[in-house]
């Protein structure tokens, strides 16, 4: 990828190096940064929003708030200046062991101790760390991959108010694909099985686990592989049977249309997890799950600001069966959520059975919402959008609830269902230390590239 651009070493912003001989390669240099390269302003700190960058016979002078430091990096060609770093931040941001307590990786610098005109004496490069002198006594160090992070996300990303670009995902299309399935025993007995689940959930919003011992003990363990199961007002793991124990559409034989659980919490639970353990008596109730993320794909092709809509208006949801609760979250959702770092569309909260009035819009805005939900309720309804399956004792079915829109067809007789509800944050906790390995996760904390090796970019 970067084999057409430069590999510079940044020697402070005064004396910028053209060339360093041959590619991949770096000359060994110390550095000493005798004191801010940049005159002083008096009036420095009075206008935290102003920039210092001038230009001075044809070289820019930089931000006396800012320094550059040792670090070799590679320039994309345009971008040629060696990148500076705020002086407050990189103080801050220590990595040293008193700075960063070595096990718990928490921050333990006192931050407001620091003095905010704190000045930076001397920066030396050593092997793949750069040693920083403070003005305020402390000896400071950064590994070379940490400094390599801020220079890649120092540009705060464009809001880009009108994209409608979806996660990177893998639409499954019938008959051109196995379903996704993994073996119950290699998952439970190694992580590199576990790890080959958690990419099909999320690759392909699902996965059916075959072999499972069909016992409500076996399927509680085998969810317990990838977190702690989410307790709700429905309890923590399920084990039930169509009785209305809890007064939702989900506890009796009806059909079931397409829907994404949890609309009604802040923050839905991302992972749910079926077993069917018998079914007497009787006939039905298959399975059915639709890829809300390919639905609104279709959606942006056949009528974008349909789609806009659904991601900017906002409803309500609740859920109100039981005598002593009424949940809602914090509040309203749209349909398409955004993330506001990534930039796109990373959640489906799709539930009609939940949904609660809403007051708060213009007739306008009523019949754009129900038109643009219509047309999405449509697409969600074609026959090659819906994957219908059986379930049967002994293949447990998981999917992804923010992506994938969950039913059932009605049932005769009695089934008995166990399953639970994972959190989105222990699952991609999991899923990207299992991808990626400890060291390169927490070494791009806080990386928002949309790059295949940052783990950050799976959301
Ligand atoms: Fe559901
Ligand atoms: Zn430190």
């Amino acid at each position: 990828m970067y084999t057409r651009r430069a590999l510079r070493w940044a020697l402070g912003p005064l004396k910028p190096v053209s060339s360093c001989g041959q590619k991949g390669q770096v000359r060994p240099f110390v550095q000493t940064v005798a004191q801010t390269v940049a005159p002083r302003a008096s009036s420095l700190w009075e206008d935290p929003l102003k920039t210092f960058r001038k230009i001075t016979s044809g070289s820019e002078v930089q931000d006396p708030r800012s320094v550059s430091l040792p670090v070799p990096f590679k320039t994309n060609g345009r971008d040629t200046s060696p990148p500076a770093f705020g002086k407050l931040w990189l103080r801050d941001n220590c990595q040293c062991s008193k700075c960063i307590h070595p096990d718990t990786k928490q921050r333990i610098v006192d931050t407001f101790s620091i003095p905010q005109d704190i000045d930076l004496l001397e920066a030396t490069a050593e092997k793949d760390t750069v040693v920083v002198k403070w003005s305020d006594g402390h000896v400071s160090q950064y590994p070379f991959y940490f400094l390599r992070q801020y220079m890649r996300n120092r540009e705060p990303p464009k809001k880009e108010l009108n994209s409608l670009r979806i996660r990177p995902f893998e639409p499954y299309t019938l008959g051109q694909h196995e379903y996704p399935t993994v073996s119950y025993s290699d998952v439970m007995a190694n992580d590199i099985a576990l790890y080959g689940w958690l990419e099909n959930i999320y690759k392909w919003g699902f996965c059916f686990i075959k072999d499972t011992p069909v016992n409500p003990e076996a399927t509680e363990s085998l969810l317990k592989r990838i977190a702690f199961i989410r307790t709700t007002h429905y309890g923590g793991f399920w084990d039930f049977t169509a009785d209305l124990t809890f007064k939702d559409t989900a506890y009796t034989n009806e059909f079931l249309g397409a829907h994404t659980d949890n609309t009604y919490f802040t923050d839905p639970a991302r992972l749910q997890l079926f077993h069917l353990l018998s079914h007497e008596h009787g006939d039905g109730g298959a399975s059915l799950l639709v890829d809300g993320f390919q639905a609104a794909k279709t959606l942006i092709e056949e009528n974008a600001s349909h789609a806009k809509t659904l991601r900017l208006i906002s409803q309500p949801a609740h859920a109100s069966g039981n005598e002593n609760h009424c949940i809602t979250p914090s509040r309203q959702f749209p349909v398409f959520n955004w993330h506001p770092d990534m930039h796109y569309i990373y959640q489906i909260r799709w539930n009609n059975y939940d949904r609660a009035s809403k007051w708060d819009w213009t007739i306008d805005q009523q019949y754009k919402w129900y038109e643009a939900a219509r047309h999405y309720d449509e697409i969600l309804r074609r026959p090659n959008m819906e994957i219908w399956t059986q379930l049967e004792p002994g293949t447990a079915l998981i999917f992804d609830n923010w992506r994938m829109l969950h039913g059932r067809s009605e049932f005769t007789g009695k089934r008995r269902m166990c399953g639970g509800y994972i959190n989105n944050d222990d699952f991609l906790s999991r899923y990207r230390l299992l991808k990626f390995g400890r060291q390169h996760v927490l070494g791009n904390l806080g990386n928002i590239k949309h790059r295949e090796t940052n783990p950050f970019n799976f959301v």
